[in-house]
């Protein structure tokens, strides 16, 4: 069996210039294929607000969600390495309680690392966990779980004071004990610097071509849903949700047409059955008409 990757080794990928390919999931099946296909690193995001509850934003995605779809991932792919979002507020309530609720996500979800967004404002929490053995990942630039303070989806260091903020935290993440940072729609010549300026992997999405791997929202990657918006920093390698919509809309003709179910798909009687009339076996135990 595949063996999922540990912390030094995707640390060492980095000195070794070898990319990292990170990809969300949030489910058995979804977890299982991106197991098979290679990647690197399964991120169970709290995007799963978004692609699979329905939600506006991450906001209301609980801890009890991301320890559900982090077992089934957990089950999906038992040669991976893991990683699982804290929610929104979860690790903002101090150490203690960062720790109490990062070792759910490990000991009920089976979590091998856990994901925070933010940056020097968390070195306690990131410290208190990394002392205690549980592996962290920071996530700097666009942190969707801030949108409503920040008032939308907005590219991140853009200017001088930004990209120099973007460093400070990048260097106290590591300092604090993360072994990867996440930089999520950060320009790309800032994005760059910090990959430089850091000895911990960086993993972009919408961040260029210059960090040490790369991550992906599954259901982008996929077109799967409906409505999936184009964004510029996403190739969509397939349309699944069309070929999802296209079978969907057979299925639902041939079963008005009664052209499905066909003989083919239905189970005969046994040979000595057969050779009565139905009505005249008792097939539940009861009296034949
Ligand atoms: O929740 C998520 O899917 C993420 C990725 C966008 C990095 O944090």
């Amino acid at each position: 069996m595949k063996q999922a990757l540990t912390v030094p080794k995707i640390k060492a990928m980095k000195q070794a210039g070898k990319p990292i390919a990170m990809l969300t999931a949030y489910d058995y099946p979804s977890a299982m294929l991106a197991e098979e296909a290679g990647v690197d690193i399964i991120l169970v995001g709290d995007s799963l607000g978004n692609v699979v509850l329905g939600y506006d934003t991450t906001v209301p995605v609980t801890l009890e969600d991301m320890i559900y779809h982090t077992r089934a991932v957990v089950r999906g792919a038992p040669g991976t390495m893991v990683v699982t979002d804290m929610p929104f507020a979860t690790y903002r309530l101090g150490p203690e309680e960062t720790l109490r609720n990062a070792a759910r996500l490990m000991r009920e979800g089976g979590a091998h690392a856990v994901k925070m967004e933010g940056g020097a404002d968390l070195a306690d929490e990131i410290r208190r966990l990394t002392l205690s053995g549980i592996p962290v990942i920071g996530h700097l630039g666009l942190t969707p779980q801030s949108v409503h303070q920040i008032g939308g989806y907005r590219v991140q260091g853009k200017d001088r004071k930004d990209a120099e903020k973007l460093l400070e935290d990048a260097k106290a993440l590591e300092q604090a004990g993360v072994f990867g940072i996440v930089l999520e729609l950060v320009t790309e010549p800032v994005a760059a610097a910090v990959t430089k300026s850091v000895n911990v992997p960086t993993i972009g999405i919408g961040a260029g071509r210059s960090c040490d791997g790369q991550v992906l929202v599954y259901h982008d990657l996929l077109r799967y849903g409906s409505g999936i918006r184009d964004k510029r920093f996403v190739k969509t390698y397939a349309d699944v949700g069309a070929t999802i919509r296209q079978a969907i809309s057979e299925y639902v003709t041939e079963v008005k047409s009664q052209a499905f179910p066909e003989e083919k798909h239905g189970f005969p009687l046994d040979e000595a059955s057969a050779k009565e009339p139905v009505t005249s076996v008792r097939l539940y135990g009861g009296e034949a008409p």
